[in-house]
């Protein structure tokens, strides 16, 4: 499970006289099996917020819990009990898919006989097996985000954060994707995703927090956010929760 609790976060970019505002006051949370979509347009906030969930960087105020552990106090717990895809994962080119996946194995402190029954397990469940031991060097969009995937479950984490994971993938990994996270679901883990495609939060997730500059506007189940926004989709519930008409740029 993950609680965040009114979040806040400023940048300060070179070259500017005034602070940025990322986050301001963002609450919410991902309980355990289910698959909570944070929906937003690009520069929203998701990958400021993910990134404070995984410990990687620090808000300025508030504070958010995973699986009980304090991001602030216990980062150290939450890398262990988390799973995180980052937003374009970067792969080492000169690796295999599996020594990709074995690296961050022994990183997170697993034997070398437990990283190979586990990555072998990953293979089967990701349907790797026709690339596993090439160099991911040329890898299509689809093979590399199944390495990411695969890298980001090898210790086994009870909750998974994923930074856009369907960004350039075609029709057919995006429904493997799909599937993969479902049956994660359902096997109890919890699952949080970002997302600025309404079509893919809308088929994939349970719980929506909906994010516009900065600020979640509504978390609700996707019929109570097209119920509470008299909406019939969920991108005009979308439009109308972030307080524009919903016949705003239709
Ligand atoms: N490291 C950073 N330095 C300065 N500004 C940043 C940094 N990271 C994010 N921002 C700014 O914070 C805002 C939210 O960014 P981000 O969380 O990446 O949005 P999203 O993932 O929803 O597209 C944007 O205006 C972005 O430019
Ligand atoms: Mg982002």
């Amino acid at each position: 499970m993950i609680e965040a609790f009114q979040l806040s976060k400023t940048f300060k970019p070179k070259g500017r006289k005034t602070p940025l505002v990322a986050l301001q006051d963002v609450s919410f949370a991902a309980q355990d099996g289910q698959i909570t979509g944070l929906l937003g347009p690009n520069g929203a906030g998701k990958s400021t917020t993910l990134r404070i969930l995984a410990g990687l960087i620090r808000p300025n105020e508030g504070g958010a819990t995973v699986d009980g552990y304090d991001v602030l106090s216990d980062p150290h717990n939450v890398r262990r009990t988390l799973g995180f895809l980052p937003h374009n994962a970067g792969l080492y080119p000169r690796l295999t898919a599996r020594e990709n996946m074995a690296y961050y194995g022994r990183l997170y402190g697993l034997t070398r006989g437990d990283t190979r029954q586990r990555i072998d397990s990953l293979v089967e469940q990701l349907d790797m097996q026709a690339f596993a031991d090439r160099r991911t060097d040329g890898f299509s969009q689809g093979q590399r985000t199944k390495v990411a995937l695969g890298r980001a479950l090898i210790h086994r984490p009870r909750t998974l954060i994923l930074d856009e994971p369907t960004n350039g993938l075609d029709v057919m990994a995006t429904r493997n994707l799909r599937r993969i996270l479902r049956e994660l679901r359902d096997a109890g883990h919890c699952i949080l995703v970002s997302s600025h495609i309404m079509q893919e939060v809308s088929r994939l997730c349970d719980r929506v927090a909906i994010i516009s500059e900065g600020r979640v506007a509504m978390t609700d189940s996707l019929e109570g956010i097209l119920t509470r926004t008299k909406q019939q989709d969920l991108e005009d519930a979308f439009v109308v929760a972030i307080g524009e008409s919903p016949e705003a740029f239709a």
